[in-house]
């Protein structure tokens, strides 16, 4: 069992108010909870500072598949990352339109960049990247 220390936070009233207000909302039943996600979360975009970190991001693509090549150039992207895709679905969201979400394991560096040539690439109308990491380093 991992050790469980307490700790005092000081803060301004008004703002501990709109803190409580909104981890409410999001669901969480204690201050605790929110504030244990809230950490994590931010040592999670530390690591991902750190470019030799074993992440896994999550990128989503929405795009319409009536556009020119696109089809080929998402696909040809993928296979040339082929090492570092884990997997993807696809859903084909309605008559025109499709969206993609592909799973890539790699440094964080290298994620990153797959990522960013898979959003960028002409005709894809939205693209957003999630990160987690698997608290290794590869170097
Ligand atoms: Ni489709």
């Amino acid at each position: 069992m991992p050790t469980v220390e307490r700790f005092g936070v000081s803060m301004d009233a008004s703002l501990l108010k709109s803190f409580d207000g909104r981890i409410k909302k999001a669901g969480y039943r204690t201050r605790s909870e929110a504030v244990r996600d809230i950490v994590r979360n931010y040592l999670v975009e530390d690591e991902w500072q750190d470019e030799e970190a074993e992440v896994v991001g999550t990128v989503t693509l929405v795009y319409n598949h009536h556009q020119r090549e696109l089809d080929h150039t998402l696909n040809d992207l993928q296979h040339k990352y082929h090492d570092a895709i884990t997997c993807a679905t696809h859903v084909h969201l309605d008559e025109h339109n499709c969206l993609e979400v592909i799973v890539i394991r790699g440094s964080s560096k290298n994620v990153r960049t797959i990522s960013e040539r898979l959003i960028s690439t002409r005709g894809v109308k939205h693209g957003k990247l999630v990160c987690t990491t698997t608290g290794r380093r590869l170097s």
